[in-house]
């Protein structure tokens, strides 16, 4: 079977991994694909949201199966134009992959199935909304409908901050059109970990839940990131739960959607914050999360590739699926600079040596072959996973193995997992 995979980050060569590791997948195309890509798949020169070359190519290449990494091509309704054309894609319809692309679409749904979320309000207008924010009063949280990169939410410590926020989204309308609407709401506090489930529209089969870490430097200091590492599984998530988060979040959504004959297929990321002992739900996102991915699925042991078509198939209650028992540890490095400017073209070393070791995984993000080298093409670089029996060796194992690459100005965090055992 041929297999295509959109997208060009660490999560994608991930996924091109373990689906080249399937025995029904003869083929992997990735598009655009990175440096690492390049090893394992054939890199295809069209980029994640240019829909129609990639159905174009699809067709032409008679591609049996395209998995989504990002979420814009989701949200532009690559899964609509694909299924029209009799095309097996993982991914939900544009649809519902408006719970992502719309905070909006996704509270009025939690809310309407009554699922655990902080107590928010829409607006339109900027003077509602503001005095909105002087009856809460602060911290509270002010977040811009649409997709923006991970920068359309506010936690604000004051009100003036708050008030300010508004203005950046509505009056500078920072995020254009993404800001027509936004959320105000409650501030949670506690820890937060995300959790993946694939979903048929009836079954739902969980991943492990694992933690992302967003700032760019130890302690969650720094600004906000694409993700600088993530570990899996989260100690601080009990067996119940984990149960209440099943049945409490992912159950009625599915079988909420359902009733009104919508079926949510696909990767379905639920990211929670555990606030006074209970989840709550900060958001949906409709794919796998970069850098969750990479210590989910390297936990995962069965066909990747068989899963998703049984998803695509609503099979998924027939799916084998085994667990490795090992816990990961994904460290991300990161150009000097990010996530601010950084510079491209630096030299990668160190890499050859790593390939031979079982216990340690890298997937390149911003990474690019020339010549017979490996430099850096983007903000986040590489995710190193180390494994091991528990997290404190995971953790060990990937810092040995971060500590043998090296390119110019290369930057990472030091703390990845120690929030695993702090339940504050
Ligand atoms: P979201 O895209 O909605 O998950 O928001 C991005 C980040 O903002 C989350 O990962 C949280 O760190 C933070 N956040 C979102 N909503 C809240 C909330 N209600 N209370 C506290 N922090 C929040
Ligand atoms: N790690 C967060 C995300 O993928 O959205």
């Amino acid at each position: 079977m041929k297999v295509l995979v959109i997208g060009s980050g660490a999560r994608e060569h991930c996924l091109v991994d373990k689906l080249s590791q399937s025995p029904k997948v003869s083929k992997i195309y990735c598009a655009p694909g990175n440096g690492g890509t390049a090893h394992l798949a054939e890199n295809i020169e069209i980029k994640a949201d240019n829909l129609d070359r990639l159905l174009d190519f699809a067709l032409k290449e008679n591609v049996e199966l395209t998995v989504v990494g990002p979420e814009i091509p989701l949200a532009k309704g690559i899964v609509d134009l694909f299924n029209d054309q009799g095309l097996k894609i993982f991914g939900p319809a544009k649809e519902l992959a408006k719970l992502e692309s719309s905070k909006v679409f996704a509270k009025e749904i939690m809310k309407k199935y009554g699922i655990p979320t902080a107590d928010f309000k829409v607006f339109s207008q900027p003077k509602p909304a503001k005095e909105y924010i002087e009856r809460k009063g602060a911290p509270v949280v002010v977040k811009a409908d649409g997709l923006a990169a991970g920068k359309g939410v506010m936690v604000c410590e004051s009100e003036a901050e708050a008030r300010q926020a508004v203005d950046t989204i509505m009056g500078k309308k920072k995020f254009g059109e993404a800001g027509e609407k936004i959320i105000i709401e409650d501030c949670l506090q506690g820890q937060e970990l995300s959790l993946l489930a694939f979903s048929d529209g009836e079954t739902i089969l969980p991943l492990a839940a694992s933690q992302d870490h967003k700032r760019i430097f130890d302690n969650d200091q720094g600004a906000n990131t694409g993700g600088m590492g993530a570990y899996a599984p989260v100690p601080l998530l009990d067996k119940q739960n984990f149960d209440k988060i099943i049945n409490e979040i992912f159950q009625p959504l599915i079988e909420g959607l359902g009733r009104e004959n919508k079926i949510y297929k696909g990767i379905l990321y639920a990211g929670i914050m555990i606030f006074n002992n209970k989840p709550n739900l900060l958001e949906f996102n409709v794919r796998f999360g970069d850098p969750e991915a990479q210590v989910v699925l390297p936990k995962l042991k069965g066909d990747l590739a068989d899963i998703m078509l049984k998803t695509i198939d609503g099979n998924l209650k027939q799916a084998k699926v085994e667990w490795d028992q090992r816990s990961f540890v994904c460290v991300v490095l990161a150009s000097g600079g990010y996530p601010g400017k950084y510079q491209k073209g630096k030299e990668i070393s160190g890499l050859e040596e790593l390939e031979k070791q079982k216990d340690i995984l890298v997937y390149h993000a911003g990474t690019k072959r020339e010549n017979e080298k490996i430099v850096t093409n983007g903000g986040r670089v590489l995710s190193v996973v180390g494994s091991g029996l528990t997290l404190k060796e995971a953790k060990e194992k990937a810092y040995q193995a971060v500590d043998k690459i090296n390119f110019k100005g290369v930057q990472y965090r030091k703390d990845i997992s120690d929030k695993a055992f702090n339940k504050s």
